[in-house]
């Protein structure tokens, strides 16, 4: 059986205890008669008992706390995983639903003449269904469940896009003051995740400041010629934007300032904190190639300043495409569609149509499968990553490669997380969309890989 350190500690104490009161007085009494010193003896040892028995109770008081602690901490992180899943799961049915609803609209679209007035309508429920798509991403970023790719972001856009709610997260006492620098190029980041990493840093140093205060957000391009360090905080040479989220809080001791990038280190009281908030910033910067410097001092303020990596590509620079334009530069191709939700695969059916291509349906990895074989040339596989059964959505693109080695091949998913595993990144020719997507984007990743 295994004894904690601590009870151990206490269990040899009270053997020493019970042997000096015991076993030592037996041999006191029979080597000392003189019942003056034996009275000496008694007293002492009674002191010594009673010291014992003080240091057995705090040895076991901070033992039980410990544990009480770790119970705590597991708890919340089972909450938080519950959640989680919970999120996940209606995300994918939700993203689903958005699905076929885009899918319905655009097809309504089409059946219109250009100068129908009911056009605008569905515009409007379109940008709608987009918006309740970022959303779904968003739930998830925020239960800390969804990984999408990284991207290129504007950090000024993304500030200002958030400033209604951060100030709404700082409170009355606290002011939010926000220097952005104009002019700054796109960084590697994924917009939800950034967003949510200035969310947290800007509620730190709210909670910082429970008698008020005043929080400094500020972006800046920076170029690094050597090497920086900062106590523990490297940055290596580069070209970099910076963000830096400044307090006049109450700061960070030595000991909190070593723990405050592990997972549920938290100093705020049970429910209030989770103690992830920069554990996420930490996983972001590492996925994104960026870097930290945190600066704090008891009683003086904290400073966090995040080095972005700048992106060599511009996500928002490409031009949004008109309807006339949308099928213009399709060839024909013909595409495998394999999805097991009856209605998103008529949805996406559709929009490949609109599009110009041909399209073959499959509910099933076996119907897949009979589908490359007899029915000639397929040009791209587009199948969904979860599909029912043994195999999934991954492991068919990966087979329907070895059949065909010119094949494209694009995953869709409802999940935030593309779920690709490593060796599926190692094939070339495959592209991924997250659902739902209009036929803007589903055009996009196409022609991206069929040309
Ligand atoms: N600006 C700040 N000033 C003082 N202490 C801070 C500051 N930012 C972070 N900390 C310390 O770092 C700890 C960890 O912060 P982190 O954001 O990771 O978790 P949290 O805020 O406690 O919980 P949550 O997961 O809800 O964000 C905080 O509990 C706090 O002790
Ligand atoms: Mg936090």
């Amino acid at each position: 059986m295994r004894i904690e350190p601590a009870i151990r500690i206490a269990l040899i104490y009270a053997i020493i205890s019970l042997f000096y009161l015991f076993v030592s007085d037996s041999l006191v009494e029979r080597l000392v008669a003189d019942v003056n010193t034996r009275l000496v003896q008694t007293t002492k040892g009674t002191a010594f008992v009673l010291f014992s028995a003080l240091v057995i109770y705090l040895l076991i008081r901070s033992e039980l706390q410990k544990r009480q602690r770790l119970r705590d901490v597991a708890m919340r992180a089972q909450r938080l995983e519950a959640i989680g899943q919970f999120s996940t799961v209606m995300a994918h049915d939700f993203n689903n639903m958005l699905m076929v609803v885009i899918g319905a609209l655009e097809v309504s679209e089409d059946t219109l003449a250009p100068d129908h007035p009911a056009r605008a309508h569905l515009a409007n429920a379109l940008k709608a269904s987009e918006k309740a798509g970022a959303l779904t991403h968003r739930m998830l970023i925020f239960s800390r469940q969804g990984h999408l790719p990284a991207k290129s972001v504007d950090v000024n856009k993304s500030a200002r896009e958030l400033a209604p709610l951060l100030n709404v997260a700082t409170g009355q006492n606290v002011s939010l003051h926000c220097n952005l620098s104009e002019g700054l190029p796109p960084v590697i980041a994924e917009p939800c995740k950034f967003q949510n990493i200035l969310l947290n840093l800007i509620i730190n140093a709210r909670d910082a400041m429970p008698n008020g205060g005043d929080v400094v957000l500020e972006t800046a391009r920076e170029r690094v010629e050597s090497q920086l360090t900062e106590g523990l905080w490297i940055v290596p040479p580069g070209d970099y934007v910076t963000i830096v989220v400044r307090d006049t809080g109450h700061g960070m001791s030595k000991h909190v300032m070593s723990k405050v990038l592990e997972p549920f280190f938290t100093t705020k009281p049970f429910g209030k904190g989770t103690g992830l908030g920069l554990t996420t910033l930490r996983e972001g910067l590492d996925a994104w190639q960026g870097h930290l410097i945190i600066t704090s001092a008891s009683g003086v303020g904290t400073n966090v300043k995040m080095y972005l990596k700048i992106a060599e590509f511009d996500d928002a620079a490409t031009p949004a495409l008109k309807s006339a334009d949308i099928a213009g530069d399709t060839k024909g191709e013909t595409i495998l569609l394999v999805e097991n939700d009856p209605e998103v695969c008529a949805a996406v059916s559709n929009q490949l149509q609109s599009l110009g291509y041909k399209v073959h349906t499959a509910a099933t990895v076996a119907e897949a499968r009979l589908i490359l074989k007899n029915e000639g040339k397929v040009d791209l596989l587009l199948c969904d990553i979860y599909l029912d059964g043994t195999t999934s959505g991954a492991a068919l693109a990966k087979q329907a490669r070895t059949l065909d080695k010119d094949l494209k091949l694009i995953l869709m998913s409802g999940y935030s997380d593309p779920g690709l595993t490593a060796d599926l990144t190692d094939l070339s020719g495959l592209g991924w969309l997250a659902k739902p997507f209009d036929r803007f984007a589903l055009r996009r990743e196409l022609r991206k890989l069929l040309d």
